[in-house]
Parts: structure tokens; sequence; C-alpha cells
């Protein structure tokens, strides 16, 4: 499966703060947001992305994330010079996913929880159709909104409803098999004039080949694309940290545990960082798989 993160946009919705830097750069707790998709990635299986982004921002995500390989992982980099819609990066990045399956994670949404990998690796295997990751919504009108039958297929899906007929908010994570790029070259513009991620949904949801799982209340999965959500999700991601003793969405530690760099490999990245909580607390994690001691993570971000 390849992967794509889109982390493009104006973000304008937080402005100031995005005038000068990308919105995906700014930090959710003590790491730039883009940490949370590609370890949310990384957790799914997926080791070939593209991060997509402004001709402008892309430069910075090259220098924070190079093409990879320190991570054992290859990132490539393409542009969308507009934002003329989620969908379009299914266009962007049609040569990236070629014949393959592909999870397509927005940049500004943010999972964790124990027990996440374990749901988004058993779901990436063999996607037939799509698999959407579904949620509750405190304000369902800023959602994509879905509604599923009892085997948990889609049965209904619109985009911010003024009138929304469930709570189930789609989060911004989407596995589909290959015929997603046919399906996004046939795509028509919305009334927005962009090409619409729940407008591609709903040809899985007409062609009864849409899921909806349902990620319940122990998971923890935010929006950070405005002021209130990105503080709110900051917060409850270091709560959550202090909860289970370790890091979320800490990009060394992940490759770590999942076999992608050794131990020695993610010490280097630790000492680079020395300086900060964070990297001491990548060099501790690397001390302990090194010695060979029980893993100390409660796998937040396994
Ligand atoms: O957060 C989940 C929601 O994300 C879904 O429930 C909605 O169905 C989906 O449409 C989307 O809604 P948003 O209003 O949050 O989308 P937004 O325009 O904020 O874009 C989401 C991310 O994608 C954001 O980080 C910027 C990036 N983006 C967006 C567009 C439209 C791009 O990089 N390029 C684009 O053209």
């Amino acid at each position: 499966m390849k992967g794509i993160v889109l982390a493009g946009g104006t973000g304008s919705r937080l402005a100031p703060m995005t005038l000068a830097v990308s919105k995906h750069l700014l930090p959710v707790a003590d790491k730039p947001m883009i940490y949370y998709p590609l370890t949310t990635l990384m957790s799914a299986g997926v080791t070939d992305i593209l991060v997509i982004s402004t001709p402008a921002d892309l430069p910075q995500y090259r220098r924070l994330l190079g093409d990879g390989a320190q991570l054992g992982l290859r990132i490539g980099y393409a542009e969308q010079p507009r934002p003329e819609g989620i969908a379009q990066a299914l266009l962007i990045g049609a040569e990236h996913i070629g014949g393959d399956t592909v999870a397509l994670a927005l940049g500004d949404n943010v999972f964790a929880g124990p027990g996440l990998p374990d749901i988004l690796r058993s779901n990436a295997a063999d996607v037939s159709g799509c698999v959407l990751f579904g949620a509750q919504a405190d304000d369902p009108r800023r959602y994509g909104i879905g509604v599923a039958d009892a085997d948990g297929r889609l049965v209904h899906i619109e985009e911010k409803p003024a009138r929304p007929r469930s709570s189930q908010a789609i989060t911004g994570l989407y596995f589909y098999d290959n015929d997603v790029v046919d399906i996004a070259r046939r795509l028509e513009p919305s009334g927005r004039g962009e090409l619409e991620i729940t407008d591609v949904n709903r040809v899985y949801v007409r062609r009864h080949r849409a899921r909806l799982v349902n990620l319940g209340e122990e998971f923890l999965w935010r929006d950070a694309g405005t002021p209130d959500s990105l503080r709110d999700t900051g917060r409850r991601i270091l709560s959550l940290e202090k909860d289970l003793g370790s890091r979320v969405a800490c990009v060394e530690e992940v490759a770590l545990r999942l076999g992608l760099i050794d131990a020695r490999t993610c010490h280097r990245l630790g000492a680079a960082q020395a300086n900060s909580g964070y990297g001491e607390y990548v060099m501790a994690v690397a001390r302990g798989v090194g010695e060979g001691s029980p893993e100390t993570s409660a796998g937040a971000s396994r």
C-alpha cells in the first residue's frame, strides 16, 4: 500500500500563525503536526509515502523529513499549486500510487490511542473498495458525515450537512483500492470549485463498496485545523502521553518499534536533538530497546 500525506492549503483558519509557516509544521504538543499523519501511515504498515504541499512550503518539509531513509521510509514530494480539493491529491499522486492500494492522510488529522496500529494494519490489508474511519463529532456540521448499516457498510455520506443525519464524522484517513485513481479522474469540481473527497467516497457508497470502521471512544481523533482545536489537540496529546508514560507520534520511536531502524540509528537521531526533552526521550527509547529491556511504551505510538 502506498501512502499520501496532504499538507497543502492556505491554513487561513489559523492566521496569523500560518502567514509565514505551513499549518502542518505548527506544533501539536512538542512536535510538528505532520508527525501525526506520518506515524498514522507508518502504523498502518505504509513506508512509501508522498508528501503533497504548496510549492512555497515543500522545501520546509524536505528539510524536516528528507528522503525518509533515516527512518527506514521512502518519502517523495509533489506540489499542489492551488488548494483545488482533497481529491486532487489522488491525481497528483497517481504515478506514486501506480497499480497499488493507497492510504490518504490529511495533514491536520491527529489519531492516537493504544490498539490503533492493530486496527489500522488489519484494515490496510487487501483493501477492496474503500475503508473510512468514523468518530463521534461534537459539531457534525464541520465534517463529512456518514451513516452505516449494521454490517459497517456505509449507506450514506454528506459533506458538512446543515442538518446532519448522524454525528459520525468521517475522519481524514482514507484507504482505497486502485479504482480510486479512475474515480478521481472522472470527478467534477463541486460548487466550491474543488475536487471533493466526499464525492469520491460517494461513488464507493453507490457501488456498495465503502466500509466504515467506527473508531469508538477509546481513541483520540482531532482535526487540528482551527485555533481552538489546535490548542485542545495539543493538550489532549500531552495528557495522553502523561497517562501512557510514552510519547505519541514520535517518528523515531515508531520506526524503531516497527523494525525500520535499529537502536543505534534511533539513538543517533535522538542525539542530534539532545537539547530537547524530545531528543532525550528518543535516546532513552533507543537505549531501552538496545539493552533488550522490556518495551517502555504502552503503545500509543506503536
Ligand atoms: O478532518 C476531517 C474532515 O476533513 C472530513 O470530515 C471532511 O469530509 C473533509 O472534507 C475535510 O474537511 P475540512 O474542512 O477539515 O478540510 P480542509 O479544507 O481543512 O482540508 C483538510 C486538510 O487538507 C488540511 O490540512 C489542508 C489540506 N488541503 C485541503 C485542500 C482542500 C490541501 O492540502 N489541499 C487542498 O486542496
